[in-house]
């Protein structure tokens, strides 16, 4: 039986019918047109899918969607404001950490629930979080240098 859930979304709160068995990343990218959250693996293996949910980063593909119910999510297109860069996107592109760019979101997300969580992290917590994601084109270098200058940046 098909299920109404309540959620808040990048800020705009959302009233959907779901259906049992639909995960997360159906109802975001399929529903909601928000396609910045990438389908990778589809079996919770990669982390481009990773979303932001009261402040965790979890993966939307195995995500069942009833559980977004009163929940308040963020995607990539909510990180951003506007044409404004969140410093971690900004770090990561002046260290050459995106390159296809399929990852990237999930990094993002990833790194924005850590940091919001533990603004000080050491660098092995940023990396365990870094590897949990996938990336095929950046051998994880750069990504680090951009993160580790972004959270310079962010702790003032
Ligand atoms: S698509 Fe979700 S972890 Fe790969
Ligand atoms: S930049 Fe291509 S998969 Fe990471």
């Amino acid at each position: 039986m098909n299920k109404t859930i309540t959620f808040t979304i990048n800020g705009q709160q959302q009233t959907l019918e779901v259906e049992p068995g639909t995960m997360l990343i159906d109802l975001i990218r399929d529903q909601l047109n928000l396609t910045g959250t990438k389908r990778g693996c589809d079996n919770a293996t990669c982390g481009s899918c990773v979303i932001i949910m009261d402040g965790k980063a979890v993966k939307s593909c195995s995500m069942p969607s009833e559980k977004a119910d009163q929940k308040n999510i963020f995607t990539i297109e909510g990180i951003s404001k506007g044409m404004h860069l969140h410093v971690i996107q900004q770090e990561l592109i002046q260290s050459g950490a995106i390159q296809c760019g399929f990852c990237t979101p999930g990094i993002v997300n990833e790194l924005v629930a850590l940091f919001d969580q533990k603004p000080n992290c050491s660098e092995t917590e940023i990396i365990t979080a870094i590897n949990k994601h996938l990336c095929r084109c950046t051998g994880y270098e750069p990504i680090l240098e951009g993160t580790l200058k972004a959270q310079k940046k962010l702790l003032g």
